[in-house]
């Protein structure tokens, strides 16, 4: 059995917040602060260059992949991490339309995050072969899969509603019709068990800031499947990604195995909290931690449709359809959101009307739901949220 009492304790929680936006930041874990410490003067200060070698610098993308990959069903080897997610997508997808060369169509839906769908219409326009990105409504993908789709490209939890996409059914027709699939597990790792071997999956990308508590700007990450490990051939060849990097050769040679996957420098510091986060993540057991998100995403609803009418769902009903986060609809979306914000409850808020609810079992339980229904509750009840300073919507929302 999860201990959630000592998972909670594992991370720093401001005073009178209820944080409900960990599907957007994952909170501070206390470890990081010493680990990072020890890196900036241990490592960084006095070994300095050194550290690459003596620290074990530039091990850590590929030992910290394998820690990713335990947390979504992947095989050790095959999980590469840096960059930001949005060059990861670029990546796979790149890699993934060269091993479809006969094919145009990129399929994605109109509920994916947007950085996949931009990147997927600059990658076309680069590669200037007349590739198309279709995007139909989530419910309809699976209609769309025909022998014409090259890659199915998909974020299996959408960012907004919290719908989740049946992802073992998406990929198995996917595969029938011939097409490769590339999971986006931005709003899935972390937040509930992924099994991207078990499912056949492609390719895998994901972010390690989110659930996965590894801070502002934290590394992606990227998975091959080791069938395709050896033959896929990096769009962004850069020289970490090259078979001997310190040879200075002039022409690119792809490294062994998902180390191809890596571009240029790893960010230490970053990796050194992430390290320190995923420490949290040993004595989680993925079956304990879904079964709580789904019991708390449904006291949750049921508070907030009790005491505020006003107040659509967005998320699927359904918690096995559902991923860790509950969204409602409402036309003062941003000034409600605004409103709870300045009472403590921190959730966010995507245009054009959803507020985000992200519902975390490591740290959040039925005394934080129950605290923040009640809020919700009264800025809803006596229109709190309806004064001039919450309509002004900030850079980020
Ligand atoms: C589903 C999804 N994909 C991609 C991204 C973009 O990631 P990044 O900003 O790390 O490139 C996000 C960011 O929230 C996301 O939610």
């Amino acid at each position: 059995m999860t201990d959630f009492t000592a998972t909670k304790a594992a991370f720093h929680l401001p005073e009178g917040m209820i944080y409900l936006d960990g599907n957007s930041l994952g909170p501070l874990p206390r470890a990081a602060v010493a680990r990072i410490e020890r890196t900036m003067r241990a490592e960084w200060g006095e070994m300095l260059i050194t550290g690459w070698n003596k620290a074990g610098w530039m091990d850590l993308p590929a030992r910290l992949g394998d820690r990713i990959a335990r947390l979504i069903g992947a095989a050790p080897g095959t999980v590469a991490m840096g960059d930001t997610l949005s060059i990861k997508v670029y990546q796979a997808l790149a890699s993934a339309l060269e091993m479809r060369p006969d094919r145009r169509v990129i399929l994605s839906d109109s509920g994916n995050f947007p950085t996949d769908l931009y990147m997927a219409e600059g990658l076309i326009r680069t590669l200037d072969r007349g590739h198309e990105l279709r995007t139909p409504a989530p419910e309809a993908v699976a209609d769309h899969i025909t022998d014409q789709v090259a890659v199915v490209l998909l974020t299996e939890v959408d960012y907004r509603t919290g719908r989740k996409h049946d992802m073992a059914a998406i990929t198995a027709a996917a595969h029938d019709a011939g097409a490769l699939v590339i999971w986006d597990l931005a709003h899935s790792a972390g937040a509930l068990p992924v099994d991207v071997a078990g499912c056949g999956a492609d390719f895998a990308v994901g972010c390690t800031y989110k659930y996965l508590n590894g801070g502002p700007g934290a590394p992606a990450f990227i998975h091959v499947a080791p069938d395709h490990i050896d033959r896929v051939r990096p769009a962004l060849s850069g020289w970490l990604g090259h078979e001997a990097p310190f040879a200075f050769d002039l022409d690119y040679r792809p490294g062994a195995g998902v180390e191809r996957m890596r571009v240029g420098t790893p960010p230490i510091l970053q990796l050194a909290a992430l390290d320190a986060a995923l420490d949290v993540w040993d004595g989680v057991d993925m079956a304990d931690l879904r079964a709580r998100s789904i019991a708390l995403c449904d006291r949750f609803i049921a508070g907030v449709e009790a005491a505020c009418p006003d107040l659509r769902l967005a998320s699927p009903r359904d918690g096995a359809a559902r991923g860790s986060q509950v969204s409602f609809r409402f036309e003062h979306g941003y000034a409600a959101m605004q409103a709870l914000i300045a009472r403590g409850v921190i959730g966010d808020f995507r245009a054009p009307d959803i507020m985000r609810f992200g519902i975390t079992p490591l740290y959040i339980g039925t005394a934080e739901i129950d605290a923040a229904v009640a809020i919700i509750g009264d800025v809803m009840e006596n229109r709190l949220w309806d004064r001039a300073e919450y309509q002004t919507r900030a850079r980020v929302t």
